[in-house]
């Protein structure tokens, strides 16, 4: 049986680790041929290794998101590799948490530019490919309950996961007549590797009392009872590359067990 990704060709940023690595998987699972595009290049061969072991087309791609010139490269070796872009999830995340009161600008500047910028100009130079090729695409972006809901540790994050929702309405209205759409997803709280830094910086910064137990901290009050896997979040990013979602775009799905009512 054909996949649901058949044919299709899928770039993903921070496609190395926790939620992007396992996108990538299961991209691959459907038959998407998969561009993992992350800063961490051994961590980005290994994806790949694994992909193509179970049977999978992938390749990699370095990349700072935040850098046009190397986002452009990666864009450019999806069509070496395998001919064309069919879609680019804007999935690199990068949070530094501190006290309200204690937020430098630097601190602000550097999330901002990853998180926010990072999907600008990852949407811009994947959108100008798939212009050229004139057959639609999708964008997908990774927002966050934090881009609905100010968190007094994570305010800068915050508010470049807001900027993440509102690049995608906008990016959606621009896009349209490309026949490009463009949908983000919000997840709550996800066992990732990212928790170890955020969990060490929690500590550093009095948030937490001890150390390894903001994931536990953060999961109370989640309707569902528990944190989420990646795989919980693997049906959603499935939905939002696939035909599925062609009528759908400048929509945020909230994925986070209940966490945040909007
Ligand atoms: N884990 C959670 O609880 C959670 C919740 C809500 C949203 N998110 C968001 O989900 C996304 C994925 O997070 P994750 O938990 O899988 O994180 P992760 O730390 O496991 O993976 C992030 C990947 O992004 C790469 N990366 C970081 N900065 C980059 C940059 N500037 N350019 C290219 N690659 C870069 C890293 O090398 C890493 O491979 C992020 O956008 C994050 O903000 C995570």
């Amino acid at each position: 049986m054909a996949g649901r990704l058949e044919g299709k060709v899928i770039g993903i940023t921070g496609g190395a680790s926790g939620m992007g690595l396992a996108f990538g998987e299961a991209f691959a699972r459907e038959g998407a041929s998969v561009l993992i595009v992350d800063l961490n290049e051994d961590a980005a061969k290994k994806a790949v290794e694994g992909i193509v072991e179970a049977g999978g087309s992938a390749a990699y791609a370095v990349a700072n998101v935040v850098d046009r010139t190397q986002v452009v490269a990666a864009v450019q070796t999806a069509v070496t590799e395998f001919g064309r872009l069919d879609v680019w999830f804007n999935n690199a995340g990068y949070n530094a948490p501190m006290q309200f009161l204690d937020i430098t600008e630097e601190n602000f500047r550097r999330v901002l530019d990853i998180n926010a910028l990072g999907v600008l100009i990852g949407t811009q130079e994947a959108a100008k490919q798939m212009v050229a090729q004139g057959q639609g695409g999708k964008i997908i972006n990774t927002s966050s309950i934090a881009g609905r809901e100010g968190f007094p540790t994570f305010a800068p994050y915050s508010a470049s996961k807001a900027a993440v929702i509102s690049l995608t309405q906008s990016g959606a209205k621009a896009l349209a007549k490309h026949e490009i759409t463009v949908n983000a997803f919000a997840p709550g709280v996800v066992a990732t590797p990212l928790w170890d830094k955020l969990d060490e910086d929690l500590y550093a910064i009095g948030d937490i009392q001890s150390r390894g137990t903001a994931l536990n901290e953060y999961e109370k009050g989640i309707i569902r009872g528990r944190m989420a896997h990646p795989k919980d979040i693997v049906g959603t990013a499935l939905f939002l590359a696939s035909e599925d979602s062609d009528y759908m775009t400048a929509q945020c799905i909230m994925i986070d067990g209940g966490m945040t009512l909007v």
